[in-house]
């Protein structure tokens, strides 16, 4: 196969294509049950929680195509990266909205509630985008369940009910206003409306959760809580061979082993390694040594990608890299908790000089930290992907 015309099936940091998605079965069949009862009715809130590129935003999107297509909801997905205020919030919920119901037969039918406020944009009319001004918005910041409602009058022949997953909410949460209006949100939905069949998912970090729970403790009574974590390798490798058949790539059971065994149940490590092995491959058949030289490319790519420079250079640095290769050569030693002391036990007299230090440096860049439960000395990766880094990036030393 000539390399240019080589399409990659792999998505490393954009949420995955429907038909590749993989896993979270059990997951899925909970939050189907929750919308079918927010579709007869009542709504329900959700918060999806994970770490750092665990597959959040994957699972809103697997879930908003399904109940689009098999429930029969208005389904929209959108994601707030930079937005901090109410308003700007509610402007993307609706321009979702408008834009999902753009697709749809009974456009028309809604199109009237936006008033003049849409805006047709490119050519030939072919999107549109809600820009409303400023005190329309705050209008609908404060009356938004009215606003929903109304929406939903207009809906009730066409469709069962909303479904809104509100992703990438960092900068929203951070916002105090944000807890307290979701509060009043729910308490007013609580009270004046009989029948609201509005499907609410956010979708964020652990951290993201704690914060709200802070400003607005009797929120969290509010969210039914849906955690996410590693896939099981079972999982991985149904996603690698679907991957690579997709792109009509053989593999050879022992790669295949290799790219499962280091991917560590991790979707971002399963799309780099997918990825760059795709690339490193000459003939259409992925053998061991496509899938090594795969693998330290993707190292190189998930070091820039996704640790911060500063952390980045730490781990690579050669005083430190010394004791981080003592985790464990094989990767199956390297767990996401540690003791000092058996770390201490495998150092030479000068690396223990600088153990303290390291530790220091690690907590600080918020690579570890105390492990409350193990007690003293103990310790733990704040994220899954650390650990696994680390080994690949030990195996790359070993290697030059
Ligand atoms: N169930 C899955 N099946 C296949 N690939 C997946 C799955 N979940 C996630 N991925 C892939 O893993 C990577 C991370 O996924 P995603 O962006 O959904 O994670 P996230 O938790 O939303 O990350 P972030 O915290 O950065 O927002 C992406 O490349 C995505 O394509
Ligand atoms: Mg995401």
């Amino acid at each position: 196969m000539n390399n240019k015309e080589k399409t990659s099936p792999f998505t490393p940091g954009n949420p995955v294509p429907i038909e590749l998605f993989v896993g979270r079965l059990d997951k899925i069949n909970e939050l189907v049950r929750y919308v079918g009862q927010s579709s007869s009715g009542k709504q329900e809130n959700v918060f999806l929680v994970g770490e750092r590129g665990i597959g959040k935003s994957s699972l809103a999107s697997f879930l908003r195509y399904y109940v689009s297509t098999k429930k029969n909801m208005l389904g929209i997905h959108v994601f707030l990266g930079r937005v901090s205020t109410m308003e700007e919030m509610v402007r993307h919920i609706f321009d979702e909205i408008l834009k999902e119901a753009k697709t749809q037969t009974w456009y028309e039918n809604i199109a009237q509630l936006f008033g003049n406020r849409i805006r047709q944009v490119g050519l030939f009319d072919i999107s549109v985008t809600f820009a409303p001004p400023e005190r329309d918005l705050r209008e609908l910041v404060r009356d938004f369940p009215a606003a929903l409602n109304n929406l939903l009058q207009k809906l009730k022949e066409e469709r069962a009910g909303l479904f809104i997953a509100l992703d990438d909410i960092d900068a929203l949460v951070d916002n105090a206003e944000f807890a307290n209006w979701y509060k009043s949100f729910a308490d007013d939905i609580a009270t004046h409306y009989e029948k609201f069949p509005v499907f609410i998912m956010l979708v964020g970090l652990h951290e993201k959760r704690d914060i709200l729970s802070n400003i607005q403790p009797s929120l969290m009574r509010i969210f039914r809580v849906i955690e996410i974590e590693k896939l099981t390798d079972e999982e991985v490798r149904t996603f690698m061979s679907q991957a690579f058949g997709k792109a009509d790539v053989k593999v050879e059971p022992e790669a295949m082993e290799w790219m499962v065994d280091s991917s560590s149940g991790l979707p971002v490590m399963m799309h780099e390694i997918g990825d760059a092995t795709f690339w490193a491959d000459t003939d259409g058949v992925i053998d061991k040594d496509d899938a090594v030289t795969g693998l330290l490319a993707a190292a190189e790519n998930i070091g820039q990608k996704y640790l911060t420079p500063q952390v980045y250079r730490a781990i690579r640095s050669q005083r430190y890299m010394a004791i981080l290769r003592k985790f464990g050569k094989r990767k199956q030693f390297i767990s996401r908790y540690f003791r000092k002391r058996e770390l201490e036990v495998k150092l030479t007299a000068e690396e223990k000089r600088v153990l303290n230090n390291f530790l220091r440096r690690m907590k600080d860049l918020g690579v570890i930290e105390s492990d409350i439960e193990g007690g003293v000395g103990a310790y733990r990766f704040v994220n899954d992907m650390y650990p696994v880094y680390i080994w690949l990036e030990s195996t790359r030393f070993e290697r030059r």
